[in-house]
């Protein structure tokens, strides 16, 4: 599919997207432009229309084909939203979730990569609340090109002029190229905590919240991989075109690992599964009165050892949450498990790790090789992790 939708907003720069879309166009890319109403202030569609030879969609409730739902129709048939340039006004609509015209509409209903390069004034471009913004879209995966600092319209010099046209295009081409590059595969991804019970109301668990094996499993499809995410109890959102398992201990976790491990190309263990579970499980809540003095703890299988062993051609990857020694363990851990890689964090480290949106993690590889990570948000944590897989598929492991 060699189409991508191209956002324009009211921009000073919005003549550099004819430039854009020539680029798209010299590598047999067809472009689906979509101006907002404000843009068309500032140039004709007519300029974009005749450029792509297709007409420029600028109203969600346009009479030409009242049939069609063309925001979620176009939304199956591209492989990139590019907005460019990107308004101050919109990235807030898009962080917001607002969905007020076809441009922000758009954005909720792709599930394919969003690509945003900004253009403003300095001031717009600093303000706390943009940046706010930016780091929000950050978060849910959207990939920004970063302005650069020269002179703007407004004739000062500063940072908010879109970014040269080449940066923005070769950036887009990256994700593009990525956006295939596990079609075919399937992942399972295990993500979040499980929990095991003494009774119906009482449980042993831990504090992960499941957004990085999410965001990992959001990678995955991005790059367009069959994702099947096995996931303890959390309280977010799964990404779209996942397929979803939910369990609650680490036995059911195993019980659904083993069923799709055949078929899986690559596992990736991110759950937080506990060691442990209690010896016996009540069917009826314990009365306080009979709450035993001692409890009896048992281990629960290690669902990466076992599979570990029947690894065959799969790519394995495990995370290892430690508080003290934390490279010389995951190493420990990677070449125990059969791993290809482990991805190490230190969970004593303020604002990052579990519940976070944040990661700082170290990949440890079985030969000791390591690549280490600054504070990223688990969105681009993930993106470290699947390069590393995507090299390895590119090997032929
Ligand atoms: C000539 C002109 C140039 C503008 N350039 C920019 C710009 O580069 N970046 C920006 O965020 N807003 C710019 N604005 C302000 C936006 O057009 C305004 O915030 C508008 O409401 C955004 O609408 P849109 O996001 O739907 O296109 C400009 C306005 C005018 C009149």
């Amino acid at each position: 599919m060699k189409k991508i939708a191209l956002g324009i907003c009211s921009s000073i720069s919005i003549y550099k997207a004819c430039e854009i879309i020539r680029s798209f166009q010299k590598e047999d890319y067809e472009v689906q432009v979509i101006m907002t109403e404000n843009a068309t202030k500032l140039i004709s569609p007519r300029l974009f229309s005749a450029l792509t030879g297709r007409r420029v969609i600028v109203d969600l409730f346009k009479d030409e084909f009242p049939d069609e739902i063309a925001h979620v129709e176009l939304a199956g048939e591209v492989s990139l939203l590019l907005v460019a340039p990107a308004t101050a006004n919109m990235i807030g609509k898009f962080a917001s979730g607002i969905a007020d015209d076809f441009l922000s509409t758009f954005h909720l209903a792709v599930k394919c990569p969003v690509l945003i390069a900004p253009a403003m004034n300095e001031a717009m471009f600093l303000h706390k609340q943009t940046q706010a913004n930016i780091k929000k879209l950050r978060e849910t995966g959207v990939r920004f090109v970063e302005p650069e600092k020269g002179y703007l319209a407004c004739k000062d010099e500063g940072w908010g002029r879109l970014a040269p046209v080449e940066k923005i295009v070769d950036t887009s081409f990256q994700l593009l190229h990525r956006s295939q590059s596990f079609a075919g595969r399937i992942f399972l991804i295990t993500a979040g905590p499980t929990r095991e019970y003494s009774d119906p109301v009482r449980y042993l668990s831990n504090p992960s919240s499941g957004k990085m094996g999410y965001e990992l499993a959001r990678e995955a499809l991005q790059r367009g991989a069959e994702v099947i995410l096995v996931s303890g109890p959390t309280h977010i959102i799964p990404p779209p075109g996942a397929r979803i398992k939910w369990v609650q201990t680490a036995e059911e976790m195993e019980r659904e690992v083993a069923r799709f491990f055949p078929k899986a190309d690559v596992l990736v263990m991110a759950a937080a599964v506990a060691d442990h579970r209690f010896s016996t499980v009540s069917s009826q809540k314990i009365k306080k009165q009979k709450k035993p003095k001692t409890i009896h703890l048992v281990p629960t299988p290690d669902i990466l050892q076992k599979f570990g062993k029947k690894k065959g051609k799969r790519i394995l990857v495990g995370f290892a949450a430690e508080t003290e020694k934390v490279e010389e363990n995951a190493l420990k851990k990677a070449m125990q498990k059969n791993l290809d890689m482990i991805v190490a964090n230190d969970i004593t480290k303020k604002g990052t790790g579990f519940g976070s949106d944040y990661n700082q993690v170290t990949l440890v590889f079985p030969d000791g090789k390591s690549i280490r990570s600054s504070k990223r948000t688990k969105s681009e944590i993930s993106a470290m992790v699947m390069d590393v897989i995507e090299e390895k598929i590119g090997k032929g492991s």
